[in-house]
């Protein structure tokens, strides 16, 4: 696998990929520090509310380290924070990307309550460190190293996660236990959807996931980061005293704009 660094010339295939990929993750890491942000009307105590927004000021971090190293590939991003700024409501899919999962029309639906802030943290997050975590050796060094720091906040959001549980349940005794486990398929089936569908037997990823994998913008296919998040997440549930749920079916809708679709992805490539 070949390596790039700052201010190395890239090849035009592997910049325009590399564009649209980091695109993705930082200006849906700015929709997701909005989401979370909101999520604080759900904070039930002043401690909860101090960690919640901790996690919110590192998730407006990751949009900034993501933003910082395509400035550093010649990107404007000011209209990019604008247009999340201005509409939080509804961006316009042409000025940014964002993923489903982080828009306000997807995430209203998902968090109604201090259960849903503390599970998604705890059972969905997972996920998010094992998909994002890859970057961390892909063959862009900037996104490589901004990665790492990424990393290492988003497993103290994991424990985050942890502790809301625990604390919930030492607060809201049995009662609460019921509402957490009531939550578990919810999320578990949020925590699957966020790295795509593993490949079926016989069948190969599309082709663009297989250019990024060549180009070593992805290290890990679907199928290893489902088996990563499962293991993980098994243990996730059973240290907050919660219980497994079996046959859980992965929740891709929170994906849609992704754009794994090859049609879509070639369209927006074209573009950038
Ligand atoms: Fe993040």
């Amino acid at each position: 696998m070949k390596y790039y660094d700052k201010g190395d010339t890239l090849p035009a295939d592997y910049r325009k990929a590399l564009i649209h990929l980091l695109s993705f993750q930082a200006d849906s890491e700015y929709a997701g520090a909005q989401r979370v942000g909101e999520n604080l009307c759900f904070a039930p105590r002043p401690e909860e509310a101090y960690r919640l927004a901790k996690k919110t000021m590192e998730e407006y971090g990751h949009a900034f380290y993501l933003w910082t190293v395509l400035e550093d590939l010649g990107i404007d991003v000011k209209p990019r924070l604008a247009e999340l700024r201005d509409h939080p409501e509804n961006p316009d899919p042409a000025r940014v990307n964002v993923i489903n999962g982080f828009r306000r029309s997807y995430w209203r639906d998902q968090f109604q309550c201090w259960e849903d802030v503390a599970m998604m943290s705890c059972v969905a997050t997972p996920g998010a460190v094992i998909f994002l975590g890859q970057y961390t050796k892909c063959s862009y060094l900037p996104w490589a190293r901004a990665s790492e720091r990424i990393a290492r906040e988003e497993v103290g959001h994991m424990g985050f996660g942890l502790w809301a549980v625990k604390r919930a349940i030492e607060f809201g005794g049995s009662q609460a236990w019921e509402r957490l486990q009531r939550r578990v398929p919810k999320f578990l089936a949020m925590g699957m959807g966020m790295y795509g569908r593993p490949s079926l037997a016989g069948e190969t990823q599309s082709a663009n996931f297989e250019r990024y994998y060549d180009m070593g913008l992805k290290i890990l296919r679907p199928e290893a980061c489902q088996a990563q998040y499962l293991e993980l997440v098994r243990k996730r549930i059973q240290e907050a005293g919660l219980e497994w749920v079996d046959d859980v079916q992965p929740d891709y809708d929170q994906r849609m704009g992704y754009a794994m679709d090859d049609q879509e992805l070639d369209s927006r490539l074209a573009a950038e």
